[in-house]
């Protein structure tokens, strides 16, 4: 019930260096707690996974941490083999260093492989409160503030706190507006993509510019909280064609939204906490790949079913939450777009 990490895809990054094709979530989607997450981690180490994504939102990097110590001191794996990713909360864009020492502190992890930056705004908001609840002091995106938060995981990077920056929930003009301003290059981008909401303009846009895609939500986050679920949602792994081509290859639609995942180009972050779902969504990398057609019905079944839909972010005066997504092309409401 493991893989040998060397037989997992590895991926080559901008900067010529390389991680994992395949890692887990850590997001507990309120749902699971802390110590499950944290033992599912333990757990996924054992059965091979070396990437993990983690965000001090998550609430849950201090146990993590724990499970790491615990699998360097049982000679499980080393600091070094690991590959560990967080994200800068909304409410610290302006204390990055401070955040980032928190969550390396709370991760004891000596530095981080990718420090995000979770969302494009710098709008708090109470974990878990409901979709409708609005801060009045959230902002749009500002190309000054998202830049100079971004110069400040520069700035570790240069510290060696930090090997590589991450930016996540990006939309092309926003990235249009930034993408020549980098000192040091993002190496990934966090966005999510599952069956039926593939972004694939943003994934191409994301291919030319060099920045390696990380899937989040690979396959539809059935788990995701109650307040991110609206009656329009589509179940991806519930669709006809996933449950037929599942079934042709005698497997969960879960390791067919996987294996498309990684044949199409992006890195998956599945999250579980039960052991025989990570084990084979690992495992998922070690079989034959989904034939051509498959691959084709797969890319046909685009709906553009965004499952995590932003509301809390949104600003005084904004309409709803396409407002966040920039759909008509320009950035709504930026006070500094160029
Ligand atoms: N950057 C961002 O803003 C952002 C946003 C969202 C998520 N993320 C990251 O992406 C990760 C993954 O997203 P997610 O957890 O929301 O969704 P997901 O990975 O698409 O779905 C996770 C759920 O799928 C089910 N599952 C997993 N493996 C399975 C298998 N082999 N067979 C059957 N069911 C399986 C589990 O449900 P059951 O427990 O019912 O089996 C699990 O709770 C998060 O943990 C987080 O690290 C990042």
């Amino acid at each position: 019930m493991s893989v040998d990490p060397m037989k997992v895809p590895q991926i080559k990054l901008n900067d010529g260096s390389t991680m994992p094709g395949i890692g887990m979530g850590t997001f507990g989607s309120d749902r699971f707690t802390a110590e499950q997450v944290s033992n599912a981690v333990f757990g996924a180490i054992k059965a091979g996974y070396r990437l993990f994504d983690c965000a001090s939102c998550y609430g849950n990097e201090d146990q993590i941490g724990e499970v790491f110590q615990r699998a360097f001191k049982e000679g499980l794996c080393e600091r070094k083999d690991l590959y560990i990713m967080s994200k800068v909360w909304n409410d610290k864009h302006r204390e990055v260093e401070e955040s980032c020492k928190k969550t390396i502190a709370d991760l004891q992890c000596d530095y981080l492989d990718v420090y995000f930056i979770h969302w494009p705004f710098p709008n708090y908001h109470a974990p878990g409160c409901d979709v409708d609840s609005r801060n009045p002091d959230s902002k749009p995106f500002s190309v000054k503030e998202f830049m100079d938060t971004y110069q400040q995981i520069e700035k570790l990077v240069d510290e060696g706190l930090v090997k590589h920056i991450g930016i996540s929930n990006m939309t092309i003009p926003k990235l249009e507006q930034v993408v020549k301003k980098f000192r040091i290059q993002p190496t990934v981008c966090e966005l999510e993509l599952h069956p039926c909401f593939q972004q694939q303009e943003l994934f191409d846009y994301l291919v030319a510019h060099k920045i390696q895609p990380v899937g989040f939500m690979p396959l539809g986050s059935p788990q995701r909280p109650e307040r991110d679920i609206v009656a329009e949602d589509i179940a991806d792994m519930k669709t006809p064609e996933m449950q037929e081509i599942a079934q042709k290859y005698g497997v969960h639609p879960a390791i067919i939204c996987l294996k498309w995942a990684v044949q199409r180009g992006q890195i998956p972050i599945p999250f579980s906490v039960h052991e025989a779902e990570y084990v084979s969504n690992l495992e998922s990398t070690q079989t034959p790949p989904l034939d051509e057609e498959d691959m084709k019905k797969i890319a046909g079944l685009e709906k553009n079913n965004r499952l995590v839909k932003g509301q809390v972010f949104l600003w005084p005066g904004a309409s709803d939450w396409h407002d966040l997504w920039d759909e008509e092309g320009v950035i709504v409401d930026c006070p500094d777009a160029e």
